[in-house]
């Protein structure tokens, strides 16, 4: 398989943090974060993609942090802080469900960030137990 063919996966994927900051009642109490992470799964797999729950991200201070990689665009990556609340989890949900390829909408563009820990290359997050089923 080519270096190109890697770049340009099919499906969109996402990752979802859930390490010591995101997903945890200690930092956000009262979210519920299981079943943001359920919403998202689903998103993702209406769509034909595939969401990986990993460990930190080393962007604490945004959590919760969720990545999205278009389908078709590997390369392009959003990572998204804040995802927290109703609205925000719905409009994300939407735009995965959709593939990810239009321009994120109102309520997720705001929470677009440009990655400060390292650099903006791929991720290394730790990859953790999936706990999440559609
Ligand atoms: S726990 Fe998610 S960025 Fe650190």
């Amino acid at each position: 398989m080519s270096a190109r063919r890697h770049d340009r996966p099919s499906t969109v994927r996402v990752q979802v943090c859930d390490g010591c900051c995101c997903g945890t009642e200690r930092k956000h109490p009262g979210v519920d974060h299981a079943g943001i992470r359920s919403r998202i799964a689903a998103a993702a797999e209406h769509a034909g993609g595939h969401v990986r729950i990993v460990g930190c991200v080393d962007e604490c201070s945004r959590s919760n942090v969720v990545i999205v990689r278009p389908a078709g665009r590997a390369s392009a990556r959003a990572w998204i802080g804040g995802v927290l609340d109703g609205r925000v989890v719905e409009a994300l949900c939407e735009w995965i469900r959709n593939g990810a390829t239009s321009p994120a909408p109102p309520e997720i563009e705001p929470l677009i960030f440009t990655r400060t820990a390292g650099t903006d290359a791929a991720p290394t997050p730790t990859p953790v137990e999936l706990r999440v089923s559609p």
